[in-house]
């Protein structure tokens, strides 16, 4: 579908790779709502993109239900979500002090996994409500994976299970809204630098950029912004994982 005029969603968009999808929307002609814990950060960058800044937990079923209630009454009906609220964590399966506690799994499979599910779930009947645009279509949603689905690292059982659900449930979801003429995509990122990257001491993030084959340095938020907006327009883009990682491949370690 064509950007121009349309609500869209971004979740975890007062940051990294969230924020500047917003942005690549919003200069699209979008009507962005930024849906974030982080409601502080989010308000600026609505600011900056004539959008709005909702805050909204995506553990929380009712947090989602108002941020959806209240995106809906000053944009209309969102035709486009971008999921990108996540977190990340790393701790193996038994450590020094014993097992990893069942909640620093059940945590991120919460946020990650759960709340994509969640947001998808809550945000879909709108958008099938919607009217079919000329060509069928009524809809899109874009959820952020990783490369961590498929090569998780030590340490990374529970990040992995959550993107590896995210990946999963891809299809069979595509499959079912096929019949409302709505897509699911995925993206799955590389190394990214975003703001949890950029924390890391400047060799370390060298270090990280050099182990992608090419182009030989981390990823930039653009870049997958760039993909999020070429998915909304490619109306054939529908049901598939793509990566985006320079072609990396994570070692296990
Ligand atoms: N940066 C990378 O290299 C990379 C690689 C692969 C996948 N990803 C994924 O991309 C997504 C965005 O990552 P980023 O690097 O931009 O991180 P980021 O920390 O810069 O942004 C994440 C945003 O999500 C929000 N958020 C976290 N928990 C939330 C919750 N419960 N409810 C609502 N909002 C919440 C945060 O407040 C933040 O604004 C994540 O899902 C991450 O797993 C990132």
């Amino acid at each position: 579908m064509q950007i121009e005029g349309q609500a869209a969603l971004v979740t975890g968009g007062a940051s990294g790779l969230g924020a500047e999808t917003a942005r690549e929307l919003a200069r699209a002609g979008a009507r962005v709502a930024l849906l974030d814990r982080n409601v502080a950060e989010a308000r600026v960058l609505a600011e900056s993109i004539g959008g709005i800044a909702l805050e909204c937990d995506v553990t929380s079923t009712e947090s989602i239900v108002a941020a959806l209630e209240a995106a809906t009454a000053r944009h209309g009906t969102a035709r486009i979500l971008v999921n990108c609220a996540g977190i990340g964590g790393a701790k193996r399966l038994v450590g020094k002090e014993g097992p990893m506690p069942l909640l620093d799994f059940t945590r991120i499979i919460n946020v990650n996994l759960v709340g994509t599910f969640n947001v998808m779930r809550l945000a879909a009947p709108g958008m099938l409500a919607t009217e079919p645009l000329a060509d069928g279509e009524r809809g899109v949603m874009i959820n952020t994976t990783s490369v961590a689905a498929y090569e998780g690292q030590v340490g990374q059982a529970a990040y992995a299970a959550s993107k590896g659900g995210i990946a999963a449930l891809t299809l069979p979801l595509a499959r079912e809204l096929a019949q409302f003429g709505v897509r699911v995509v995925a993206i799955a990122p590389g190394l990214f630098l975003t703001p949890l990257m950029g924390q890391l001491p400047p060799e370390v993030q060298e270090s990280l950029g050099a182990s992608i084959p090419f182009p030989k340095r981390l990823g930039r938020p653009d870049e997958f912004a760039r993909l999020a907006s070429h998915i909304v327009t490619n109306l054939s883009l529908n049901g598939e994982v793509i990566r985006l990682d320079g072609a990396l491949r994570l070692p296990p370690r």
